[in-house]
């Protein structure tokens, strides 16, 4: 019998290359997304790629219990992968109580669910914004946690509510896995970031300059106390994301209780260094101005990824070239993004 993981947001931009990494390995898996930020779409792509579809997908929101319920009940799920959530951190200044209900009122509806239903086995997406504007680089999971803005605090609640539920159910295993900066996209140029409206994030604002939907990049910031004076971040390509939960599902059986797990490169990039690697991949001029610092900006965040390393003998792969490349595939593929 394969392994069924049911996936909570498969259709957004890391669920979805994590289905294809899952399909491509056997797995069955099962979504369940609102499409509150994603495309139906994402999920035929997905089965173009792996050759098979996704065994099914319920459409419902991860507040609504009775619909966890029924999920549970149509399928013979053995973990659980929760990607689904909010994640945009200006918008969560602006509504923190639906980031609150939904990122951690999700979180512990399917907790409860799996409870119900004796499913054991979780993979939860936190994220590097959990170390807030560190004093340190590289960071390492036992840095102190120190959120600036309600996205980050409902990261670090969930990670708390997991803990202590592991704590009371010693038949739980956990994953929570920091992400660093994903980016990137399949390298078929067919699955890839399609953010609503205008990006939040530099890799698809910068794909978005490059195919001439944007006219120029605005850099924010070249003050900050760093070799060319813009922010560094660990940028890490969406394969290795969607690779690293694969990963992580082969380890959750190693033990019980919750750990805690970096996913980056430990290489630090600045926004200057990524618009001249994009620009070597698209092969277009980047037009960029800088303008001031972004509010709640930090200087750097560069994962130290040892602890994953040591743990699953496992490493990021892809380089920044290789990021570039796939994101620009795709947006020269989809001009429009899934909608086009
Ligand atoms: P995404 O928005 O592309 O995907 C999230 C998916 O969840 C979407 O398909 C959305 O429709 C769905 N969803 C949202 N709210 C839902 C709800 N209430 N019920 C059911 N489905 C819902 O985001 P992503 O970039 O793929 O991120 C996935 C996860 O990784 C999120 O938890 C995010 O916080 C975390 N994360 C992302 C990054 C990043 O930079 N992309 C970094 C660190 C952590
Ligand atoms: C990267 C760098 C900007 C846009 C966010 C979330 C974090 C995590 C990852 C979810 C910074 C600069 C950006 C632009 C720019 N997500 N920039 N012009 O802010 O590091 O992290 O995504 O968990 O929680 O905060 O990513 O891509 O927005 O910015 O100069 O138009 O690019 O200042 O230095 P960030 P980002």
């Amino acid at each position: 019998m394969p392994t069924t993981v049911l996936v909570t947001g498969g259709a957004g931009f890391i669920g979805s290359h994590t289905c294809v990494e899952l399909l491509e390995n056997d797995y069955e898996v099962v979504v369940v997304d609102d499409h509150s930020n994603s495309s139906p779409e994402a999920l035929e792509r997905v089965a173009k790629i792996a050759g098979r579809p996704v065994a099914a997908v319920h459409r419902a929101d991860m507040r609504d219990r009775r619909a966890l319920d029924a999920v549970f009940d149509s399928h013979p799920i053995d973990a659980v992968i929760h990607f689904a959530a909010k994640k945009a951190v200006g918008e969560s200044v602006e509504i923190p109580i639906a980031y609150y209900d939904i990122n951690v009122g999700g979180t512990t509806a399917l907790l409860s669910a799996m409870h119900a239903h004796g499913v054991h086995r979780l993979v939860f997406s936190s994220s590097c914004s959990i170390y807030g504007d560190a004093t340190k680089v590289p960071l390492a999971e036992g840095d102190p946690a120190a959120p600036t803005n309600p996205y980050a605090s409902t990261k670090w609640l969930c990670e708390q509510v997991l803990a202590d539920t592991c704590r009371r159910l010693p038949e739980l295993s956990v994953l929570a896995l920091r992400y660093f900066n994903p980016v990137g996209a399949h390298p078929s140029g067919l699955l890839g970031e399609d953010p609503r409206g205008v990006p939040n994030n530099i890799m698809p604002y910068l794909a978005q300059v490059a195919v001439g939907r944007r006219e120029r990049l605005s850099v924010f910031g070249d003050d900050y106390p760093t070799p060319d004076g813009t922010g560094i971040r660990d940028y890490i390509h969406v394969m290795d994301v969607a690779e690293g939960h694969r990963r992580a599902l082969e380890h959750l059986g190693d033990e019980n209780g919750m750990r805690v797990f970096n996913l980056g490169t430990g290489v630090g990039s600045s926004v200057l260094d990524l618009v001249a690697a994009f620009e070597r991949a698209s092969g277009r001029p980047i037009p960029y101005e800088v303008t001031g610092r972004r509010p709640g900006d930090v200087t750097e965040l560069v994962a130290d990824p040892t602890a994953v390393a040591e743990a699953w003998n496992w490493a990021a792969t892809r380089d920044l070239a290789a990021m570039c490349r796939d994101a620009w595939r795709f947006q020269e593929l989809n001009p429009a993004g899934y909608a086009g």
